[in-house]
């Protein structure tokens, strides 16, 4: 498929500025092809889509969900302790934060952040690390906010709690809020909340820590995934003997369809363990995931919910797994050695965002969101076709990783 990008060579920026983690020691340079993606346009274009909606944000025991189709405000939900999407808004708040290093959005971030600090005791799933590092991991790398270590810290040991050395991975849901599944629960979705436990290893809690997230990410790399690379979503293991009992989905069109938003979580996941352990197995994984995911893309490389459900051109797309793997795939661009590679990723993750921030996407001039036409569950009946949170939340650390890009160039 050609480029659709002006060919404008630029020089990339080192990982080193581009991943959260400060002491990442891959420092590669890579030449790829700049897209007419205009970057300092869409910042603009986010920040006056934020100013636009946090006015009318107002509960702090409630943070932005999703706007529904054909409808321009969020709709706003408690931050209950099993509301998984608690922490993206105020992530979202820190992201913008360190893109302007205007106060008046620390401020703001500081607000949306400091009222749920109780949930770092979270153990009844483990959503923890979707809930917390976005909002007290982004405040204590951007936001200076060095007070909100212990929290994390605790986060983490209440995420840790939940893995089972028998089975070798965290346990991801509570049997009781899912009866289907009588056993040990883990889902692809889990890679992500990995990262709280390295960033806690490397900052003053347990070693074990780590071995953990390491551990959860072999055993899902070994079970997770059929022989084409793709992701099951859900897999139920045997508590004691750690036997996989079967393979499920919740959120994908069916059991052995492949859900476009759990191969994101996993290209995601598997990328940011390659960044926290340098080792190789994980890299090659990454980019195995990776390669099957865009052979299955469409045209314009937004995902459609599911890449096996029936009558497939006339189903709802999903941007929010677009957002996600465009941020990954910036930070996997500066991850891998080979050139063309390195090209290919970066040229993959700029078309994804040109997409996104096309008229058909973006959510400017008709909705208080970044971004339109994502779908949380169709299988479930709901949030199909709308904004979503966690789509302008992976939107906006792609566009914080580009300006880091560009700033070291
Ligand atoms: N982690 C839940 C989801 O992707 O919908």
């Amino acid at each position: 498929m050609k480029l659709l990008f002006a060919s404008v060579l630029i020089c990339l920026a080192s990982c080193q500025n581009l991943s959260k983690n400060k002491n990442s020691t891959v420092d590669s340079k890579v030449t790829a092809k700049l897209s007419s993606f205009d970057l300092n346009k869409e910042i603009k274009n986010c920040e006056a889509q934020l100013n636009q909606a946090v006015p009318k944000l107002t509960d702090l025991s409630k943070h932005p969900r999703l706007i529904e189709t054909n409808e321009t405000e969020w709709k706003e939900i408690s931050n209950g302790r099993l509301v998984w999407t608690s922490g993206f808004y105020p992530g979202i708040l820190w992201y913008m934060y360190d893109l302007t290093k205007e106060e008046k959005w620390k401020a703001e971030a500081i607000k949306r952040t400091e009222v749920f600090e109780d949930f770092k005791t979270i153990n009844e799933h483990h959503d923890i690390g979707f809930m917390m590092f976005p909002a007290y991991g982004n405040g204590y790398i951007f936001g200076d906010k060095k007070e909100y270590k212990d929290i994390l810290l605790t986060s983490a040991e209440s995420l840790a709690s939940r893995f089972n050395p028998k089975v070798g991975t965290i346990r991801s849901w509570s049997n009781k809020m899912h009866p289907r599944w009588q056993q040990h629960i883990t889902i692809i979705d889990n890679m992500l909340n990995l990262e709280l436990l390295f960033w806690a290893a490397k900052n003053g809690g347990s070693k074990e820590f780590y071995d953990i997230a390491v551990k959860h990410a072999e055993t899902t790399m070994e079970n997770h995934f059929r022989p084409d690379y793709t992701s099951w979503h859900v897999i139920e293991y045997d508590s004691i003997t750690g036997k996989v009992l079967n393979r499920h989905t919740k959120q994908g069109y069916a059991d052995d369809s492949r859900w476009s938003r759990g191969q994101a979580w996993g290209i995601y996941g598997y990328t940011m363990v390659y960044r926290e352990t340098g080792d190789k197995k994980f890299l090659e994984f990454a980019e195995k995931l990776t390669d099957k995911y865009l052979e299955l893309l469409p045209e314009d490389y937004i995902p459609h919910w599911d890449f096996d459900v029936p009558n497939l051109e006339n189903e709802e797309r999903d941007a929010s797994a677009a957002a996600i793997v465009a941020s990954c795939l910036l930070e996997l661009s500066t991850l891998v050695e080979d050139k063309m590679n390195q090209e290919r990723y970066y040229n993959a993750a700029m078309r994804m965002m040109e997409s996104l921030s096309s008229e058909q996407y973006s959510g400017v001039g008709k909705t208080d969101s970044f971004l339109v036409h994502s779908t949380g569950a169709k299988s479930l009946g709901h949030e199909i076709d709308v904004a979503l949170i966690y789509a302008d939340y992976y939107y906006i650390e792609a566009l914080d990783r580009l300006q880091k890009m560009a700033h070291s160039k």
